[in-house]
């Protein structure tokens, strides 16, 4: 068990936990997300963020303080907290993401993580190496070296309180991750962030971030707090919460106000198109896209920030809520509807449904069919590969309508898109209290078929009738052959049910 991190509630592979910051005096409830702090250039005062945004956990760079002169004198003589004049807790990065931009930076694990812990930091981070995607494997293998070798660094030292964060890296290949991830997971180290995330993330390929991500959790245990580096625009967040994701930065509510950008949930817009705003948070309810347009470039800037990072909250809390009430991959599955790479993060979330189904919850709220994806998800894979517990009498009539008063069979199970058979008695019991449609689509009937062939094939002994509506010839396709497959209209006119 992990000291300083408890999870509290769960959906999919989310969580909601709390993260206890020792040197802070302060427990972060997660799914958390902090604002980058450039400080060299303060969009919005950090004080603002803590009182107007709530936010109580930040980053920013103890490379670029140590680089700059004046910031360097004033974090060392009054603290990090008094130079940003921010009371919440502060994790500090190392200047690895420099090193990936530009090639070289000049301090060593200790240097820097001496120098965080001087500065009164809170969680502290050694010099990993953010290998990009796609680099040859010999490259993302000996730069992982390098990254294991500054984790061993960071574990050798006596830096008190200040929890230490173990990146996660081994670029695109989802083995070297995997091992990253076990690695990480085996040091006392305490935050565990995957890294060199954001050129998947600048390019859309959300498919690859997904299967990145999924294989470091498969070498990270569950009990690990994760931080996906560099991660902070609204339109992804419940789709990393759903991975097992637990921290997340942002720069892009700066960076993209600087560029003119607008944030929302489906994606990012230019002012410039703007005529309205879809949002109702203190700035764009008290000004319209004209009038910021107006600004000067530094007041706009500042609005657009300020906007960005309200509507990135705004998503943080419905995603907290939507652990609660068990409902996180109905949110997924609307944020996939945004945008043509958000769907492909989605299907590649699903690839891993065997992976989330271990962490998921058996009861939650009630399960809502609202795409054909839904028959991917990781309750539907459950029950069918629970078929096997359930006992089948001789002669198993599967219908999707209701009890036939007929003696010609044993039983009557309902079968219902996308579960496929379950028997009468278990329709009050999660998830078949699930909201379906009345017109369910071929990935759903395909998927309940699925469960009929499961549940036929480890009962060679019993005879099965499955009675549906005029189903998919795909779905029918799945049925095995030695099941007498009739229309409902037939099963009805023989047994008068209903
Ligand atoms: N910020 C964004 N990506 C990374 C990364 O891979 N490592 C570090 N240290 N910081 C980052
Ligand atoms: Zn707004």
């Amino acid at each position: 068990m992990r000291d300083h991190f408890e999870i509290r509630d769960a959906d999919g592979a989310g969580r909601i936990g709390r993260l206890d910051v020792p040197r802070a005096g302060r427990t972060v409830e997660t799914p958390a997300l902090l604002p980058v702090i450039n400080p060299n250039m303060l969009t919005i005062e950090p004080s603002r963020l803590e009182s107007e945004f709530g936010v109580d956990i930040l980053i920013t760079n103890s490379y670029i303080i140590r680089q700059t002169e004046s910031l360097r004198q004033q974090a060392l003589n009054d603290g990090l907290h008094e130079l940003l004049n921010f009371d919440g807790a502060v994790m500090t990065d190392s200047g690895s993401f420099q090193l990936s931009e530009y090639g070289d930076i000049d301090v060593t694990t200790e240097e820097i993580l001496k120098f965080q812990h001087e500065i009164g930091s809170d969680i502290g981070t050694p010099v990993d190496i953010p290998t990009p995607p796609d680099v040859s494997r010999e490259q993302a293998q000996s730069d992982l070296e390098i990254t294991e070798q500054a984790l061993a660094d960071a574990e050798s030292l006596d830096l008190g309180e200040m929890l230490i964060n173990a990146p996660v890296q081994g670029s695109t290949y989802p083995d070297l991750r995997e091992e990253a991830g076990r690695h990480a997971a085996a040091t006392d180290l305490d935050v565990f962030p995957i890294g060199a995330v954001v050129p998947m993330m600048n390019n859309y390929r959300y498919d690859d971030l997904v299967h990145t991500v999924a294989a470091a959790k498969r070498g990270l245990s569950v009990d690990c707090p994760v931080h996906l580096f560099g991660a902070g625009h609204p339109m992804m967040l419940a789709l990393a919460v759903a991975l097992g994701c637990d921290l997340f930065d942002s720069a892009a509510y700066a960076l993209y106000a600087r560029a003119g950008r607008y944030l929302t949930v489906s994606g990012t817009q230019q002012l410039d198109d703007l005529d309205y705003f879809p949002c109702s948070c203190p700035i764009c309810v008290t000004h319209t896209p004209e009038e910021i347009r107006q600004q000067n470039d530094d007041e706009r800037e500042r609005l657009l920030a300020e906007h960005n990072l309200h509507v990135t909250f705004e998503e943080l809390r419905r995603i907290k809520q939507a652990i609660r009430s068990g409902n996180l991959l109905e949110l997924v599955d609307r944020r996939a509807r945004g945008h043509p790479s958000m769907y492909d993060g989605y299907r590649a979330l699903l690839d891993h449904a065997d992976q989330l189904e271990r962490e998921d919850p058996v009861s939650k709220g009630t399960f809502f069919y609202t795409s054909p994806e839904s028959a991917r998800r990781p309750e539907v894979l459950r029950h069918h590969e629970r078929l096997d517990r359930l006992s089948t009498p001789d002669r198993l009539l599967l219908t999707e309508a209701g009890a036939p008063g007929s003696d010609e069979y044993d039983a009557a199970w309902r079968v219902v898109p996308p579960f496929g058979p379950f028997p009468r008695e278990l329709s009050e019991s999660y998830p078949f209290t699930a909201a379906v449609p009345d017109r369910p689509d071929r990935g759903g009937q395909i998927a309940a078929a699925e469960g009929v062939r499961r549940l036929v094939e480890t009962n060679p002994n019993t005879e099965f009738t499955l009675a549906v509506e005029a189903w998919h010839a795909d779905a029918i396709e799945e049925i095995p052959d030695r099941v007498t497959v009739e229309s409902m209209k037939d099963v009805r006119e023989g047994f008068g049910t209903e």
